[in-house]
């Protein structure tokens, strides 16, 4: 026999039971862009790896362990200025917003788009080399109302695709004014407590300190003694936080305060935030997660610009639904169309004006009995049968209840399976 070709390591096959669940909650993510005002953008899957590495930092995982490369054709360009599949989403958006000058539209703007991202990562439960976000960025909007908005949407979605318990966490990590000394004082603290760290912590102290927070193996005592972002804060940073907070609660938005959300992205400034199902922080990884970049435009060449945004990973959102026994499994009532003999010009002509009534309907194309059709349309998991019988007639037959109404015209087929 000839040796199977099997999908690559951490993607998936999302097969046909599964993607109503896809549908929903990319329907519900589409639905708040619209109600949110965002506009939709779309870029490539693919940009130069310096795009990613200057916006994202050489120090992060995306970009030191995680870039998934794209080799071009033998003896192209790309030996010289690589590319790699887009890790995420916002250095894209904003290297798109300062390609075409988009700062000229009235802002600020609210840019929203679904796709896959790319990370070159060891699979495992809930981590893929191919996943989905919804992602979010309002550009140019210094907040800190924008800033509650989106936890606000954050949450509003979690909700809306049927997920309980969903928690958003939030942090300020300052700006380029207070974040040099609060970078001290981590190295400070971290170095004198050096021989517990991990190894990757210890080659990342000088580089990144804020990172090491968020290390998984942190031991707790030491995690629970760092220094606090919080308490490092200017005071332009310190009010802007307090006023997210104050209006987080005026929202109604449950919310928790967690001193080592550092998010790993080198371009956030000041809030930084995460989605989780409460009470799962530790064994599960993020739903979503977002924050203030107001340096990366500059960074990437535009003038200087505030920014805020989010990415919601879909394929860890269904993952939650399912455990939650709130991902939908079915599709809308499916019409199957059957007919004695060869009748299939009828079948196919019935079937078309359903169809132009809005139904969906599967014609049989076999010339088996009725008998076998009506079978192999229960097992399709139709919910209803029209049967063509002699003339114009026609029965429609309700394949949960075994209840049948005969001589009906396709009017009233329609409107009895649109009920
Ligand atoms: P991120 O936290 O790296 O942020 O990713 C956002 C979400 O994508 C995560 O919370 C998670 O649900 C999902 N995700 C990330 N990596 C994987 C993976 N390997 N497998 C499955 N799901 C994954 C960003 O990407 C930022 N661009 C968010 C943002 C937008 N910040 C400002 N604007």
């Amino acid at each position: 026999m000839t040796r199977q070709i099997s999908a690559p390591r951490g993607t998936r096959d999302l097969l046909p039971e599964e993607t109503p669940a896809w549908d929903r909650v990319e329907a519900v993510a589409r639905d708040l862009s619209r109600r949110y005002a965002f506009e939709r953008i779309d870029t490539p899957l693919f940009e130069r790896v310096e795009l990613f590495a200057r916006g994202l930092g050489e120090s992060s995982d995306a970009v030191e362990k995680e870039m998934f490369r794209v080799a071009g054709a033998k003896g192209s360009e790309e030996d010289a200025a690589p590319w790699a599949l887009r890790p995420e989403p916002t250095a894209g958006i904003v290297r798109a917003y300062i390609e075409h000058g988009m700062h000229v539209r009235p802002g600020p703007l609210r840019l929203s788009l679904i796709g896959p991202m790319f990370r070159y990562d060891r699979p495992q439960a809930g981590r893929f080399r191919q996943f989905s976000q919804w992602d979010v960025e309002v550009i140019g909007d210094a907040g800190p109302a924008v800033d509650a908005e989106l936890i606000e949407l954050g949450q509003r979605f979690f909700a809306e695709v049927g997920l309980a318990d969903v928690a958003a966490y939030v942090n300020s990590i300052g700006d380029a004014t207070c974040r040099p000394a609060y970078r001290e004082a981590l190295i400070a603290y971290f170095a004198a407590h050096d021989g517990r760290l991990t190894e990757d912590s210890r080659r990342r102290l000088h580089v990144n300190p804020l990172r090491v927070l968020d290390d998984k193996e942190l031991a707790p005592d030491v995690a629970d003694g760092a220094p606090r972002g919080v308490d490092h804060l200017c005071d332009a940073c310190r009010e802007h936080f307090e006023a997210l907070l104050a209006l987080l609660d005026a929202l109604g938005v449950r919310h928790e305060i967690d001193h080592r959300l550092v998010r790993g992205l080198d371009y956030y400034t000041r809030t930084a935030f995460e989605f989780y199902v409460a009470g799962r922080e530790g064994q599960q990884q993020a739903l979503g997660g977002g924050g203030r970049y107001d340096g990366l435009v500059e960074l990437l060449g535009g003038r200087p610009t505030p920014g805020i945004g989010f990415g919601i990973g879909l394929d860890r959102t269904i993952l939650a639904m399912e455990e939650q026994g709130v991902a939908p499994r079915t599709r809308p009532p499916l019409v199957a169309v059957l007919g004695p003999g060869d009748d299939h010009d009828r079948r196919l002509r019935v079937a078309a004006s359903l169809r132009e009534a809005g139904v969906a309907v599967r014609p049989d194309g076999s010339s088996r009995k009725l008998g076998k059709q009506l079978e192999s349309a229960s097992k399709a998991g139709a919910r209803w049968a029209v049967i063509l019988g002699d003339g114009d007639a026609l029965a429609l037959k309700d394949l949960a209840s075994g209840n049948q109404r005969d001589a009906i015209s396709i009017e009233e087929v329609a409107a009895a399976v649109s009920e």
